[in-house]
């Protein structure tokens, strides 16, 4: 298993550059299940996620060809409409296959994905709205079976509670259908939006994607696009962080700004100089006092869960007290203890975690317990005093394309150990 060695102090000086985002390559490579013609995507992220999903979808049907970050996928045929345990235990990302696979052939077996570090991740609220795009739907020996001989049929959906790739799903289900399909509640994350730019280009009729009500007309038949990923608005923001822990001169390039506002608000609360000199570019220049400033996560266009983690190891530098509540997840404060190994004053209070600071970091062994977590470790140890091994790197693998060599390049003293 890979470890990181990190020794802290480096103040991170230069570019780095954003790679495509994780989150909506995810389901635009499932999406290329929805037709016989090839589907090209560029800017796919050498993740170790999206490898999985690769996998995944050979093993269903699709034939994949990768040049780079280039990812052509041609499914003539499904094969076996399965998303198995094995699979889908290390990527619960996984079930946006079922929505794809009940449109295109009518069936679809997909494993329920059972716990996960951050908290339940259970996937009712896709089944809820297949059921009432008309699935039957059969659960057995830990999958999910739909099916849908006759096809599916638009319905007014109502999600209890916003979920971004339960969005995804049955709106890739639903291109397919009969008629309209209204989706209430819907996610408005930019991760949604690009799915239904990609879903556009193959033939789907969608309007409102962003907003928390989308339209879905029913079209025959899908075909073949090409389409280029957003940026990371996560691995930017966890770049933007690096460069203020550790007071240095960082430019962001190849983002998408306006994907940052609520982290970047944060950030300039708290005295961190964020500038963006063009719309593809931020530019942090940290060295100035932190002030500590409460955050509470939500959904688009609040602060994402998925910076959580980092925001958390920046404010442990912060003068004063910080309120961080976690809404969307239940447990996803794993990284606090580890924080707290390396000299960090947190305090966990069911939804909150009060941080006081600043408190010097030193370097200690600590462990990655999930992707964003591990990259809040990897944040801390940027700036603790002494070296940091972190264990378990397999973690960031997952969402984060080379992080070591990126933060190498801008002065970091990082090295990936077997
Ligand atoms: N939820 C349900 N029922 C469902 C679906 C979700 O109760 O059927 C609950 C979840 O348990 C959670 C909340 O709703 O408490 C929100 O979950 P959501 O479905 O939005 O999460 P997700 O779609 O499984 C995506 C990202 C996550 C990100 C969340 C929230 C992908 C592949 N994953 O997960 O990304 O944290 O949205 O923004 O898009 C990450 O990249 O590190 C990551 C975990």
């Amino acid at each position: 298993m890979d470890k990181f060695v990190i020794t802290g102090g480096a103040a991170l000086r230069g570019e780095i550059p954003t790679n495509g985002s994780k989150n909506a390559a995810l389901p635009a490579l499932a999406a290329a299940l929805l037709t016989a013609e090839p589907v090209t995507l560029k800017r796919i992220p050498r993740v170790r996620d999206i490898r999985t999903m690769q996998r995944l979808l050979v093993d269903i049907g699709s034939q994949a060809e990768v040049e780079g970050e280039t990812v052509c996928l041609h499914t003539p045929q499904i094969v076996c409409p399965e998303a198995p345990y094995e699979l889908v235990k290390t990527m619960r990302a996984s079930s946006l296959v079922l929505g794809p696979l009940v449109a295109r052939c009518g069936r679809a077996r997909v494993s329920l994905p059972g716990g996960c570090a951050i908290g339940g991740r259970p996937i009712n609220l896709h089944i809820l709205g297949l059921e009432q795009l008309g699935a039957r739907i059969h659960q057995s020996h830990g999958y999910i079976e739909a099916e849908a001989r006759d096809g599916l049929r638009g319905a007014v959906v109502h999600f209890d509670r916003i979920t971004v790739t339960g969005t995804e799903d049955l709106m890739m289900a639903a291109v397919l259908a009969k008629g309209e399909t209204i989706l209430r509640n819907a996610a408005r994350e930019p991760e949604v939006v690009d799915v239904a730019d990609l879903l556009t280009k193959m033939g789907a009729q969608i309007e409102g994607a962003g907003t928390s009500t989308i339209r879905i007309q029913g079209v025959e038949k899908m075909g073949g696009a090409e389409h280029t990923i957003i940026p990371d608005r996560i691995e930017a923001g966890t770049f933007l962080i690096a460069g203020a822990i550790t007071g240095g001169d960082l430019a962001i390039t190849g983002c998408n700004a306006g994907h940052l506002d609520a982290l970047v608000s944060k950030l300039q609360q708290a005295g961190v100089d964020v500038t963006q000199p063009d719309g593809g570019t931020l530019r942090v220049l940290g060295g100035g006092k932190l002030r500590s400033v409460d955050v509470t996560t939500e959904e688009y266009p609040g602060f994402a869960t998925d910076l959580q983690a980092q925001y958390m190891a920046l404010m442990t530098q912060a003068e004063g007290i910080a309120m961080i509540t976690e809404t969307i997840f239940e447990n996803r404060f794993m990284h606090a203890q580890e924080l707290a190994r390396m000299g960090a004053n947190i305090r966990i209070d069911g939804k909150q975690a009060i941080v006081a600071g600043p408190h010097e970091l030193t370097g200690a062994g600590v462990i990655a317990s999930d992707l964003r977590a591990s990259a809040s470790l990897v944040l801390a140890a940027l700036v603790a005093r002494g070296e940091t091994v972190i264990d378990r790197v397999y973690h960031i693998d997952r969402g984060y394309e080379r992080i070591e060599a990126k933060l190498a390049r801008v002065g970091a003293k990082i090295r990936r150990v077997e």
